[in-house]
């Protein structure tokens, strides 16, 4: 972020405090603040109750072999009994847990009774599969209640699940199966999105090709196009699931018992699988779900509209708000199919009370103009959030006003699959909001902002984001990979935990993220490592070197635009180089690390150490001056590559 808009973010003075409705019957108050800051653990081990244990814990944080944490560790639980089960017994079995929205017009309203039902059944059918407790399964799936499903019955059986977005490629897919060690694959043939059917299955079939040990794939059957099934390997969920006993009794597992992996861009190419466990990472999302969004589970309609392929679809699309006995939306599709009102007309069908989602969408609405969702009853809102990226002081307030009515508190969300649950934001019955400022801590969460050596900065001052105390959704390390934990997250400055965030304390304290500070872009809200991108690109043969980088996008925050060297063979790379590298990367990884703008360039610039100076490519991609090029090993490689690119066609 250029030093002009800090300034300006950091001069913005409108002030949005609670309504005093909302306030005055606040899940979270200031005294919850206070109880938090007195003693930490304490305040957490309470918070262990918003869970039923099978054994208590009597433990609330082992920090002895730090960075490796455990929280509730002698405690004993069972997620999907957490999620399911309980409500049934609470007598709360005729609540509906999902309100699904398909997006060429279907919906089903799923109650906690049935969601419950068909848990126990998957759980039994990946149990026939012989799938055992420990063992890892991939789910790769459109938006669709099954996905949520078949994450429970993983979770019930004690079978960490691995999901990967469904937008992903066959190859991203591989990998994660393969570095995972996942005998069983839950796909579906398709979803809707963009009011087509999309593919799902072709690019699981393609996947396994990569994956010998892959057993059997269980396929929902969702868009009933033509679909390929190995003989012997491939069953249809309806099918095998249907047939299953309706009843499964749930086991409880150590809290610690792994209950999920999940795959996230790093500075390096390789994708990190972060690995959550059980007890704290249900206490964390759902105290957090219940205090952010002020949420009361008898009367609200809440709704995450985010994909359950990434991590706030795990905590507050299915574990968070499940956990909590929450109604839930769930959609399926893309927001302008088939008008660009889907999600306000959503939300007047179902009446929804919290909006949850990333600042991207919030742009793309500002740009297709606040008459569209000023044509439907928004008035069922009351909070609204925000998560994936730093919003924007208008983007805020535009939300605030043409979502909200101009009444609802909006609380901007900071968090990482990392930290399993959020870690700084406003309470929206306690915390006057600032337009674009996370703001403060989490209670019970531990943040501080430090320089170079580590020492904390003072207000109006920026630096570094780190977290100073361990907290309970946290990772537990990397799946497979505990050095690579240490290294990344524990190393940069002595125990502090690097979440690789700039942040700037403003002069009350209060909390402003500033993006990455290491080469991991965000685009809509998804991280996206410029190394992994780089290396799809020069997998391509007509490539010889390239850099990506990400550029400030009015819509989707960053967007990727990478320079390219082709190989000498390659000549000028033909006509469509642009396009057919652009097509390469989307097949290796996914559409949505497609780059928006690929520059083939005849060098790039580099420092006398060798390493690729990003930041003039920023400058270009940004289309500013160049910053100082002094550091350069050839200081007329700039110019080479900027006459180049004016004089292109
Ligand atoms: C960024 C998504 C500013 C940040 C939950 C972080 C944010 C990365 C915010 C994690 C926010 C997330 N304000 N930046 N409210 N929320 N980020 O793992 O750079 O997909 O490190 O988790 O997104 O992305 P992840």
């Amino acid at each position: 972020m250029s030093d002009e808009t800090l300034s300006n973010l950091l001069s913005e003075d409108r002030r949005f405090p609670p309504p005093a409705d909302l306030a005055s019957s606040a899940n979270v108050t200031q005294a919850t603040y206070d109880e938090a800051a007195a003693d930490p653990e304490a305040f957490w081990a309470k918070q262990a109750g918003i869970v039923t244990w099978g054994t208590e814990p009597t433990q609330t944080l082992d920090w002895s072999n730090a960075p490796f944490a455990k929280w509730f560790a002698d405690g004993t639980l069972n997620a999907a009994y957490n999620a399911c089960d309980r409500h049934v017994e609470a007598g709360n079995g005729d609540r509906v847990a999902f309100h699904f929205e398909g997006e060429p017009g279907d919906s089903r309203s799923i109650t906690y009774a049935e969601l419950t039902t068909e848990v126990k059944k998957a759980a039994n059918a990946l149990l026939e599969l012989g799938v055992k407790t420990g063992d890892r399964v991939a789910i790769y799936m459109p938006m669709i209640p099954e996905a949520a499903i078949a994450m429970l019955a993983c979770a019930r059986i004690g079978a960490p699940h691995t999901v990967v977005f469904g937008g992903f490629s066959a190859d991203a897919l591989a990998s994660r199966i393969t570095d995972c060690g996942c005998e069983v694959v839950i796909t579906a043939d398709g979803g809707y999105r963009k009011g087509k059917a999309s593919s799902l299955k072709p690019a699981v079939d393609q996947a396994l090709k990569q994956c010998p040990d892959v057993r059997n794939v269980l396929v929902v059957k969702r868009t009933g196009q033509d679909t390929e099934m190995t003989e012997g390997r491939d069953l249809w969920w309806a099918d095998f699931v249907g047939k299953q006993a309706q009843e499964h009794t749930p086991e409880n597992f150590p809290a610690e018992h792994p209950l999920y992996i999940m795959y996230t861009s790093g500075s390096t190419g390789k994708p990190k699988g972060i690995l959550h466990t059980t007890g704290g990472y249900l206490v964390g999302t759902a105290y957090t779900h219940w205090a952010t969004f002020d949420l009361k589970p008898d009367s609200d309609v809440f709704w995450t509209a985010a994909d359950i392929g990434w991590v706030t679809g795990h905590s507050y699309l299915v574990y968070g708000p499940l956990v909590n006995g929450t109604t839930s939306v769930m959609y399926e599709g893309t927001p302008e199919t088939p008008h660009q009102g889907r999600w306000w007309e959503i939300i007047q069908k179902y009446k929804v009370s919290i909006l949850y989602c990333a600042p991207t969408a919030i742009r793309t609405f500002m740009k297709w103009g606040s008459d569209i969702p000023a044509k439907f009853d928004l008035s069922s809102l009351r909070v609204l959030g925000s998560v994936g990226e730093p919003i924007n002081p208008e983007a805020y307030v535009w939300y605030r006003e043409n979502i909200g009515g101009d009444k609802t508190p909006v609380v901007d969300t900071w968090w990482q699959t990392e930290t399993g649950m959020h870690m700084i934001t406003p309470m929206p019955g306690v915390t006057s909001g600032k337009p674009g400022a996370a703001m403060t801590p989490f209670p019970g969460v531990s943040i501080d902002v430090v320089n170079d050596e580590g020492q904390p900065v003072g207000n109006g001052e920026g630096g570094y984001l780190v977290i100073t105390k361990p907290w309970p959704a946290m990772l537990r390390t990397l799946w497979g990979d505990d050095q690579r934990y240490v290294d990344t997250y524990w190393s940069r400055f002595q125990g502090l935990y690097f979440a690789g965030d700039g942040a700037k304390k403003d002069s009350d304290g209060d909390l402003w993220l500033l993006g990455r500070v290491d080469d991991v872009m965000n685009v809509s809200g998804h991280r996206m490592s410029t190394t992994e991108i780089e290396s799809a690109l020069v997998s391509h043969p007509k490539v010889a070197e390239s850099a990506v980088v990400g550029a400030t996008d009015d819509t989707t925050g960053q967007a990727i635009v990478a320079f390219v060297i082709l190989r000498s063979e390659a000549g000028d790379g033909g006509p469509d180089v642009v396009k057919e590298l652009r097509q390469h990367v989307s097949n290796e990884i996914g559409p949505i690390a497609r780059p928006r703008q690929i520059m083939i360039v005849e060098e790039l610039p580099k420092t006398r150490s060798g390493k690729i100076m990003r930041r003039l490519l920023r400058d270009i991609a940004e289309n500013r001056e160049l910053g100082d090029v002094t550091t350069l090993q050839d200081s007329t490689v700039m110019d080479l590559i900027k006459t180049n690119l004016t004089s292109a066609p």
